[in-house]
């Protein structure tokens, strides 16, 4: 294990944010994870996890260690007639491990096809896209806890999902390290094409019959013609969560607004389009200094190449403040300040 002094966060963040890392270390074991936690007090220090930071904006040069997670490995751990338990370590990247399960056919995350970021994180914001959340297939993870170096087993229930909540963003927020996630996928699926732009593409595409990998095929199509790729244009993906607000509020909104977007949720409140209030602000495709609401999805903020965090937190609040002056609604971060 080579722990480096004054490292640049750079490549290691999707913004493309400059800032550097007093400590930084790559664990590619298990076994380097517990030596890690066990050896080096990790509860006494500062520390920040990162998997491939696509979701994190860094606002500061990071004065602690931070730890990249680096395990790899994917094991079927188990399997019945209907069903396949697939665990995957950590460090594994999200996409290349949904394109394992495609591969063999296995259904369930076809819909989470193309989100950047690797395995361990997929669990932090419960991870979501195209009508599907990691939620309805994880089965569980088992992760370390820093304060005693023991691997601790996160149940379903136990991990409280939520839409981008979990646990770990909460009450276990800086306690766990996630070192594998275990799901259960199909045999014999049950495909979700019920949002819209899925059924659009399929159509366009001419596509009948339906397979794991035509639906990721087709996600795949949508999300690389709406969202900036971070290796072009630096950004985490949406930078607020959509909020949701009574259903009185939205019909109050609707009379004013006729061309609000809003969905039912299963409580009964209206899931608003951020994307929709902000463009309504007037900031979509907004350029301010190195930084600015994207073309195509004003949800998504940009880095156009020197920007700070904090110049990209200060766009955000210009944003966050408008969409309240205009509609009485506070929209939230979704991306991980640091
Ligand atoms: P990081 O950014 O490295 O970390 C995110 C958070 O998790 C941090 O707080 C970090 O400390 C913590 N963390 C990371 N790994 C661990 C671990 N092993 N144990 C404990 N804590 C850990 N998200 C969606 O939900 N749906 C989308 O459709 C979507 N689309 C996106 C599109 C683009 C272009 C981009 C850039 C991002 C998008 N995202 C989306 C956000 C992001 O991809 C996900 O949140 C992803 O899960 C982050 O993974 P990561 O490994 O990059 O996490
Ligand atoms: N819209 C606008 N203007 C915009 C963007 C969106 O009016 O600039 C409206 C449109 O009506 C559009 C609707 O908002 O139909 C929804 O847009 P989109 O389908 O792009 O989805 P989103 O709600 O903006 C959410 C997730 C994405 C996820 C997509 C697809 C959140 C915060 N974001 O975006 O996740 O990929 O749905 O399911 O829930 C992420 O979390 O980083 C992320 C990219």
């Amino acid at each position: 294990m080579n722990i480096q002094q004054n490292i640049s966060l750079k490549p290691y963040n999707t913004f493309g944010i400059e800032a550097k890392a007093k400590e930084f270390v790559v664990i590619n074991s298990l076994e380097e994870l517990s030596i890690l936690c066990a050896a080096f007090n990790l509860s006494e220090r500062k520390i920040l996890i990162l998997g491939g930071g696509s979701n994190v904006l860094l606002t500061q040069d990071f004065d602690g260690m931070v730890i990249k997670i680096n395990i790899k490995g994917i094991e079927i751990i188990k399997e019945t007639n209907e069903h396949v338990w697939v665990k995957a370590m950590a460090g594994e990247v999200w996409h290349e491990f949904v394109m394992y399960c495609i591969d063999k056919n296995l259904a369930g995350l076809e819909n989470l096809s193309l989100i950047p970021g690797c395995v361990g994180a997929a669990p932090m914001q419960n991870i979501g896209a195209y009508g599907a959340e990691i939620k309805n297939t994880f089965e569980s993870l088992d992760a370390i806890e820093i304060e005693t170096a023991e691997i601790k087993t996160f149940s379903n229930v136990a991990c409280k999902f939520g839409y981008r909540e979990s646990i770990f963003k909460n009450e276990a927020k800086n306690k766990y390290i996630i070192a594998s996630v275990t799901f259960k996928l199909n045999k014999n699926p049950n495909f979700n094409t019920s949002y819209g732009a899925i059924q659009q593409t399929l159509e366009k595409q001419g596509i009948k019959e339906l397979n794991v990998k035509v639906i990721s095929d087709a996600v795949i199509a949508i999300r690389e013609s709406k969202l900036p790729n971070p290796k072009e244009l630096g950004n985490a993906g949406s930078f607020f969560k959509n909020p949701e607000i009574p259903q009185a509020q939205f019909e109050s909104l609707k009379l004013q607004y006729p061309d609000i977007v809003g969905y039912p949720t299963q409580n009964g409140n209206i899931k608003i389009a951020a994307g929709w209030l902000i463009e309504a602000c007037g900031w979509k495709g907004k350029i301010v200094g190195n930084t600015g609401s994207h073309k195509h999805q004003a949800l998504v903020l940009v880095n156009y190449g020197n920007a700070t965090g904090s110049e990209i937190v200060n766009l955000a609040m210009e944003i966050q403040k408008s969409v309240k002056a205009k509609f009485g609604i506070t929209i939230q971060p979704e991306v991980n300040i640091i």
